[in-house]
Order: C-alpha cells, then structure tokens, then sequence
C-alpha cells in the first residue's frame, strides 16, 4: 500500500510517499525560515499562507517524481496536531479533501507520533518497546513507547522546550532564526569549560525537565560580558555558546539514563530538531552504552519536521485498520 504523507503544523511544508512494501519512495519539503527570519520566529498566519501555496504543488511534484498516480495510493495522511491552528488546517483540508475525491481513507496524525517513529525509516530500524527522547522547538518529553499508540508520558519540560532554550540563547548572541544549529556551530569554536551553567532539576530523582533557569543564566552571563555594542567578544561568544550546550545536552544525557533504568528497555530514540545535535548524539551513544542500550535517531533530513515521517506513521495506522471520518478536525494542543 503506497500512502502520501502531509505535513504543515508549523513552518515546513512536508510531502513523502511511503510505500509498506519498498519503503520510502519519495519526499519533499519547503521550508519557510526565509520568510520568517525577519521576524525572528515563525508568524503564524504568513505560515499558513505559504503552506496554501507550497502544499498542493509539492504533492503533484512528489506523484510525479515517484510515478504514483492516485488509483494507486491507498490512503492519505495529515498533521492534525499539536501545532500552529492555521498551518494544520491547510494540510487537514487538503489531505481530506484530496482522500475524499480520490476515494480513498484519510487518517489523521499526531505531530510527535511522527517525530518518534521517525528512526524507524532508516536501515536497521528500532524494534517496539523502547524510550523516545522528543527534542523540538515546541517538546522536551520523554516517552515510554511499548507499541503502535501505547505511549505514556514519562517527564517533560514544565517551561521551556530544549530547542526554545536554544533558539532563546542563540538570540542573546545574536545568531539568526533558527538559532539551534548556528548555536551549535558556534560551540564547536569555544571552551565549554570556561563557564559553568547549572543542570536544572539533575539533582533531585524524576524526570521532568525545566530549560528558562538556564535561559536567565545566559542572559547574565552575556551582559556581564558585552562590550560597547552589547555583546561580548567574539571568543567569548563562542564559550557561552559551547557552556549553554553542555549544560543542555549534560541535563538530556542524565534524564535519558534515569529513564533507560526505570523503563528496563534496552533502546533509546531521539527524536525531533534538537536530535540532529552533535554532542547530544555522541554524548547519548556513550552514556548508554555504559548501561548497555542503544541509540537510534533518524537521518539528518528527517529530525526536524518532514512529511516521510507522516507518511510512515500514517501507513501503520492505516493498516491497523484507523480511518479519520469526513470532518476536518485539527488539535492545536494535543496530548499524546
Ligand atoms: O522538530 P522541529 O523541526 O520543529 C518543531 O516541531 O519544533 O525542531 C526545531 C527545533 C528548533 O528549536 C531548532 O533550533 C532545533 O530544533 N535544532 C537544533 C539543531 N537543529 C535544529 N538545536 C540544537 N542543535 C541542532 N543541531
Ligand atoms: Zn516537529
């Protein structure tokens, strides 16, 4: 069965065809950070906007390319949360729209269900039950996931999700949206050992997390450091930035390994933007090795949001039989 995947919940318009047979067969994604780097985050409506213009052009693109008329897929899958309300309409009006007319069943996906079967696209895929670290710009949870939909909520952050410290930090230093990755790249160049940032809630049992401490943390210790202009100097920069990382990826490792040990699961996947972070990747395989677990992510491409990963979540439930009914409904808040 070959299933087209929608994906428009926040800033990326994703369209792949995923085949349950041959796999992957097909993907593309617009992204919209230009249009929304000017504003230094993502503007809801002019999102919406552009998803109109994006989606149904992406979606011929990808049939082309992947020689998939529409007698042969076998059912469509959207976004319908969490996200932003206006994004999610324009991919649940158009994949229930284009299901409708083509005859065919539509189901309706949650965003993070996508994020955390995501690795599951790759070769030598993870094997249910596992723990899920979802790391984006909207989530820090971590998820005990024992099937298809049999998840339970393990901690999460009570503020600030990872990516949103990161997009926040990298502000303070003056990186552009979406500052995760510049963030990054700037540590790569300073000594994490200059500074030390605290590791919120590391020091009492649990697994909740909370990044806006670290956040107020940045912030002093770049005014105490600015120069004339108001930022401190180049290299400094560079510290603060490998300092924040450290902290960050540091507080993720040890709630990983709390989480590994209390569920008695042997897998770890990482999941979502912040997955695609270096350090957090090195720093996760060794850590868990220790306690004799692995860690899978998904490729580079598919960390942030992508329609393959709707796709493929999309070809699981509809094979278990789901099919959404002809309302278009979307959940911008959406518990797992
Ligand atoms: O999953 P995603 O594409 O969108 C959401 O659903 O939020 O995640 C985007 C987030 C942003 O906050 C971005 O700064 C962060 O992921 N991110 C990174 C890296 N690449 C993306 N954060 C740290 N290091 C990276 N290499
Ligand atoms: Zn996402």
């Amino acid at each position: 069965m070959r299933v087209l995947g929608i994906e428009t919940s926040c800033d990326e318009t994703g369209v792949a065809i995923y085949d349950t047979e041959t796999g992957l067969l097909g993907h593309a994604l617009f992204s919209q950070v230009d249009l929304h780097a000017d504003y230094g985050g993502v503007v809801p409506e002019l999102a919406s906007r552009d998803h109109v213009r994006k989606l149904l052009p992406l979606v011929r693109q990808v049939m082309r390319k992947t020689d998939t008329r529409p007698e042969d897929l076998g059912g469509i899958a959207y976004t319908a949360g969490p996200g932003l309300v206006g994004a999610l309409m324009v991919g649940a009006c158009a994949g229930r729209a284009l299901a409708y007319g083509w005859g065919i069943p539509a189901v309706a996906i949650h965003h993070m269900e996508g994020h955390l079967l995501a690795p599951m696209l790759e070769e030598n895929p993870p094997a249910f039950p596992f723990v899920a670290l979802l790391v984006s710009g909207g989530h820090t949870q971590l998820v005990d996931v024992r099937g298809l939909g049999d998840y339970e909520l393990m901690g999460e952050s009570l503020d600030d999700a990872a990516g949103e410290a990161f997009d926040k930090a990298a502000k303070m230093l003056d990186l552009d949206y979406p500052g995760g990755p510049r963030l990054a790249a700037l540590a790569e160049k300073g000594d994490p050992s200059r500074f030390t940032f605290p590791r919120p809630m590391t020091d009492r049992p649990g697994l909740n997390f909370s990044f806006s401490g670290l956040k107020t943390y940045t912030l002093t210790t770049v005014r105490e450091h600015a120069l004339a202009d108001g930022l401190p100097d180049e290299q400094t920069c560079a510290d603060i930035a490998a300092a924040f990382q450290e902290a960050v990826v540091d507080t993720l490792v040890i709630k990983c390994r709390r989480a590994i040990k209390a569920s008695g699961h042997k897998t770890l996947v990482i999941a979502g933007g912040v997955s695609a972070n270096k350090l957090l990747r090195e720093r996760l395989e060794k850590a868990l090795a220790k306690d004799g677990a692995r860690v899978y992510y998904p490729r580079h491409e598919f960390c942030t949001d992508n329609g393959a990963m709707i796709a493929y979540a999309g070809s699981l439930r509809l094979q278990a039989g789901e099919h959404a009914g002809l309302e278009i409904e979307v959940r911008p808040r959406w518990p797992m």
